[in-house]
């Protein structure tokens, strides 16, 4: 249940099961309460009946009881009570029975005893209520009438029904009830589950949106503003506000980093061109030689980084323009390799430049490609370790053509593998091994810029101390299309 849609159709589900069994509940208790009260509304016609009867009876016969023991109601006046359909029992003044209907003979001895007690003696006023009786019999519902036209002869009527008749109505419904909640609770859940879908809906549109904002480089993108007006239209508004502040903060570090190398440019080259000129000068004695020559090396180096990061800031902010041109990638390799010979000579290592045999057109900006294939090998012979191997590979793959940089040297941890194309990222000295290597750590940084603006991809693969291999495939001149100006 970790989806908000899955709690939506929970909970909805469960209110839903909730009220329906309130709704039902409530319904049960009022059908009861109702039949209740229309059952004593029907034995109170019945003894209404009864007692008017007797009453009619005695008017015209005057003597109603037959005088032997037990005493006995006339069989005049009693056949009319005969259709009476419920429990009918008439009773003297004293509360002693007259009467009793088949119903009611029909019932067991002690059951009998129980309704033949109820009025007791002389009764005035009219009762309803329910009588449990004794045995298996189910309770009973009952009205008692007071007979007061009929001279001193009958006392009392009571009609009786059993209370399990009217129930049945109601324990109807309770048993459909049992057998529809299950369909309910299924019917709600799907229901539920369709609607929380269509509810979350333009959630996850949105979600899809703003997940496309991925870097830096993506925040110029805006959610599209729902036309609802409610919250989530005020969620993508608030969205697009942040988006364009942070796009503001980006692009305000970005132009401070290529300003500030920018900057820097021009005093260093002045610095350098100092420290040459006093270098080549005659006067200057051996020891400050040495750190003229020292400080030259670090200006170079700083030179570099100044480089580097114009590059990656130019690069971020969208000024840094390929110029493509046709051209044949055998000869940039060829060239490349050259240069890697010298080095790979200098560290005590093979190396071997292969290429096809016919030309290799690609759209390429070669200056930008020239210093790709540069760091990848400058980072291949400086990471393999004397008397090891560098190989520089042009090949062909239908419409992509790869570059590959092989080395037999350290390796890179597999935990490292996913930071090195990080600026300023460097494997730990104490693990690789690269404490005595000099770098920054942006080499790598602007290979992937650059392969990427050319539509292309790099990617590594590598096992400490088994040597690492970069492959940069790049779509051919007109495949696909390099990403020109990114
Ligand atoms: N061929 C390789 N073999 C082993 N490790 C490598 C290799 N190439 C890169 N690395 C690791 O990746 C890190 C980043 O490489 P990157 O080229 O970006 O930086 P660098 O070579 O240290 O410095 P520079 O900015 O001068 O190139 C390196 O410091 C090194 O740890
Ligand atoms: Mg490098």
């Amino acid at each position: 249940m970790n989806t908000i849609r899955g709690r939506l159709t929970f909970w909805y589900t469960v209110a839903l099961t909730a009220t329906v069994l309130v709704f039902g509940t409530a319904l049960y208790l009022e059908r009861r309460q109702s039949s209740v009260r229309e059952l004593d509304q029907r034995l109170a016609l019945e003894a209404d009946f009864a007692r008017r009867w007797i009453n009619e009876s005695y008017n015209v016969l005057s003597t109603l009881v037959r005088p032997n023991d037990p005493r006995e109601l006339q069989q005049g006046v009693a056949a009319n009570f005969e259709g009476v359909r419920d429990l009918l029992l008439v009773f003297d003044r004293q509360g002693r029975t007259l009467y009793i209907n088949d119903p009611v003979r029909q019932l067991n001895f002690a059951a009998i005893e129980r309704l033949a007690a109820l009025p007791g003696p002389a009764p005035v006023v009219g009762v309803t209520g329910t009588a449990v009786l004794p045995g298996n019999e189910p309770p009973m519902r009952y009205a008692q009438l007071p007979v007061d036209g009929a001279g001193t002869e009958v006392g009392a009527v009571v009609v009786a029904a059993r209370l399990s008749a009217v129930a049945f109505g109601p324990a109807d419904l309770l048993q459909s009830m049992v057998l529809v909640v299950p369909l309910i609770l299924v019917a709600s859940g799907v229901l539920g589950w369709f609607l929380a879908g269509r509810a979350m809906r333009p959630v996850e549109r949105l979600m899809d949106e703003v997940q496309e904002v991925t870097d830096g480089r993506s925040l110029h993108r805006r959610v599209l503003v729902p036309t609802s007006g409610d919250e989530l239209a005020r969620l993508a508004v608030t969205l697009n506000e942040m988006f364009a502040r942070l796009e503001q903060s980006f692009s305000q570090l970005r132009r401070f980093t290529a300003d500030a190398s920018h900057e820097l440019k021009t005093p260093l080259t002045v610095l350098r061109a100092g420290v040459e000129r006093s270098l080549i000068h005659p006067g200057t004695p051996p020891e400050v030689l040495e750190a003229l020559d020292t400080n030259l090396e670090q200006l170079n180096k700083l030179n570099e980084l100044m480089d580097s990061l114009l590059t990656l800031a130019r690069a971020d902010e969208g000024r840094a323009p390929l110029a493509l041109e046709e051209a044949d990638l055998r000869a940039l390799v060829v060239d490349v390799g050259e240069t890697a010979e010298m080095l790979a000579e200098q560290h005590d290592l093979r190396m071997r430049v292969a290429v096809p045999e016919h030309p290799v057109q690609v759209l390429v900006d070669s200056h930008r490609m020239h210093q790709l294939l540069l760091n990848l090998v400058t980072n291949a012979v400086k990471y393999t370790p004397a008397g090891g191997w560098v190989e520089v590979l042009l090949e062909e793959e239908g419409e992509k053509v790869r570059l590959v940089v092989r080395d037999s040297g350290i390796g890179i941890a597999s935990v490292d593998l996913p930071h090195i194309f990080d600026r300023f990222w460097r494997a730990d000295p104490a693990r690789s091994r690269t404490g005595d290597r000099p770098g920054v750590g942006l080499g790598l940084a602007i290979t992937k810029w650059i392969a990427e603006a050319h539509g292309g991809t790099i990617s590594v693969q590598s096992r400490p101390g088994r040597g690492s291999s970069f492959v940069v495939t790049l779509p051919r001149a007109g495949a696909g299309g390099p990403a020109a100006g990114a």
